[in-house]
């Protein structure tokens, strides 16, 4: 038995801001239990909903070295679909109303939990052979097994793998202070290991540290070796580039199944789409307030509201948009530029713009299964989840060719009759604009062929499966 543990800031069902969470709580699920033992280790925030912390069990606490004085860890455990989670429980560094805010203060936070999280691992006695790191929030992680913690014999082999899901976000702060919190020695930081840029940097340690590095598909996998991608960690990355791969993400088929969906009035699948899904958009158009017309295009969007995402496009053309027989909801949190634009084409085009400026899994849920098409026209995406649960409910994507929304959405090719979205390459707005009156164009003129891409997105296979297997095939060699 081969023993695994994700180490991750946030994971499905206890807590969830982004896709991230998708995979650690759905990939742990997929492996071949007869050969793997795969558990799971995150924080314990205290906005964590109530059901979820009635579900921990409290396991043992202790002190620890920490930035010059004693800081409690507890430690607690929940079994969740047969798999076997553990939490840290600090009420000082998980407090607040959500996992991130102030920069500084999560720094601070991640590298306690980093710390923290290995030093549970003998008292938990579960001894894994691979540790899989999840993001800048657990980069110290390989750094301190490949220092202080080799030490010890409990960790001496075991080795690291470090998954890259958006490299923007890096944890950096002055040398000083993460050098006093972290108690890393002076040899860590200079540019050829932690230091990047005269700053320390968490996921460049995890980086430069770890065993094996992935990411989450092959195409941003190439493009981060780029400088346009590479966030300035371009020559970091192509120096690694034998040990870097690209695993393109997978969904939870169970959860995202237009056939069972607990949040959809009317189930459909493969067969009867073609009735059944457009009764979803009437009682979507009903409850948001739309116009009521089952013809109407209608182009949904779920998403963080942040740079990455392409909404500087969809702003520039939104009232030229507006202006074509469309329907356009939105459904996401963010920056206040975003918000704001969005409730603003809302108030000017009330019956055709519904923006929902909150979180809502349910509402998510309704719009991947009721509208026509699924806009994300991302500046970058290292895989985009978004995009395959759309596809799964037939809800054509239209998105901008890069990262995994490149590696996953076939574009539309009307000659060979083959492909299960449409796409454009540049990230210019009127490119966009021509994507999305091709893809109306087919909608209204050729419904018929319009049914046969919803037919090949829904029957396109982006579950675990193949994705879970290269992880097992990657496990294997590490450990030899
Ligand atoms: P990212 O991780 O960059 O945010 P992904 O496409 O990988 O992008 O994953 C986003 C996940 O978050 C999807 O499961 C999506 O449905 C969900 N999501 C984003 N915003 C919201 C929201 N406001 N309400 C509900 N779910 C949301
Ligand atoms: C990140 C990326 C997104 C990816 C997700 C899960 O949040 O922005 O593209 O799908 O992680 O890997």
């Amino acid at each position: 038995m081969k023993n695994i543990l994700f180490i991750a800031s946030e994971g499905v069902p206890f807590i969830k801001t982004g896709g991230l969470a998708d995979v650690v709580g759905s990939l742990p699920e997929c492996f071949d239990k007869k050969y793997f033992d795969v558990r799971v280790l995150m924080p314990k925030y205290m906005c964590m909903h109530q059901d979820k912390k009635d579900k921990m069990k409290y396991v043992d606490s202790f002190y620890m070295d920490f930035a010059g004085r004693k800081e409690y860890v507890g430690i607690l455990e929940a079994k969740v679909n047969g798999i076997q989670y553990y939490f840290i429980d600090n009420e000082h560094y998980f407090a607040g109303d959500a996992p991130y805010g102030d920069l500084r203060f999560d720094l601070e936070k991640f590298i306690y939990f980093d710390k923290a999280a290995l030093s549970a691992l003998p008292i938990i006695g579960f001894k894994p052979d691979i540790i899989h790191c999840h993001d800048w929030q657990t980069g110290l992680i390989p750094v301190y097994l490949k220092d202080s913690f080799r030490a010890g014999e409990f960790f001496r082999d075991i080795k690291s793998i470090l998954t890259i899901h958006n490299l923007k976000f890096q944890g950096t702060w002055d040398v000083k202070t993460v050098k006093a919190l972290s108690g890393l020695p002076d040899y860590y930081f200079t540019p050829d290991k932690l230091e990047a840029y005269k700053d320390a940097n968490m996921l460049k340690g995890g980086i430069v540290f770890a065993d094996a590095i992935t990411t989450v598909s092959d195409t941003y996998a190439e493009e981060i070796k780029m400088p346009f991608y590479g966030e300035k960690l371009d020559g970091l990355l192509r120096s690694r580039e034998h040990d870097l791969r690209g695993i393109v993400n997978g969904i939870d088929y169970k959860d995202y199944d237009p056939s069972k969906d607990k949040f959809i009035e009317y189930k459909y699948n493969l067969k009867n789409f073609r009735k059944e899904k457009v009764k979803n958009k009437l009682a979507l158009q009903e409850q948001l307030g739309l116009i009521q017309d089952e013809k109407k295009f209608m182009i949904g969007m779920v998403s963080r509201l942040t740079g990455q995402k392409g909404f500087d496009l969809v702003n520039y053309v939104m009232d030229e948009l507006c202006n074509d027989n469309v329907e356009i909801v939105i459904l996401g949190t963010g920056e206040e530029q975003y918000e704001n634009s969005f409730r603003y084409f809302d108030w000017k085009y009330g019956d055709r713009v519904s923006a929902n400026i909150y979180y809502s899994e349910e509402l998510s849920h309704r719009i991947y299964a009721s509208c026509d098409a699924f806009l994300m026209p991302s500046l970058f995406e290292p895989c985009g989840l978004s995009q395959l649960m759309a596809l799964r409910y037939g809800t054509v994507p239209i998105v901008r060719e890069t990262g995994g929304l490149k590696d996953t959405v076939e574009p539309y090719n009307e000659y060979e009759g083959t492909g299960t979205g449409f796409s454009f390459l540049n990230y210019n707005a009127h490119e966009m604009l021509g994507a999305i009156r091709y893809a109306e164009r087919i909608y209204y003129d050729r419904r018929r062929e319009w049914n046969k891409i919803v037919d090949r997105a829904m029957a396109a296979d982006f579950s675990w499966k193949v994705s879970a297997n290269k992880y097992q095939e990657m496990y294997d060699w590490l450990i030899g």
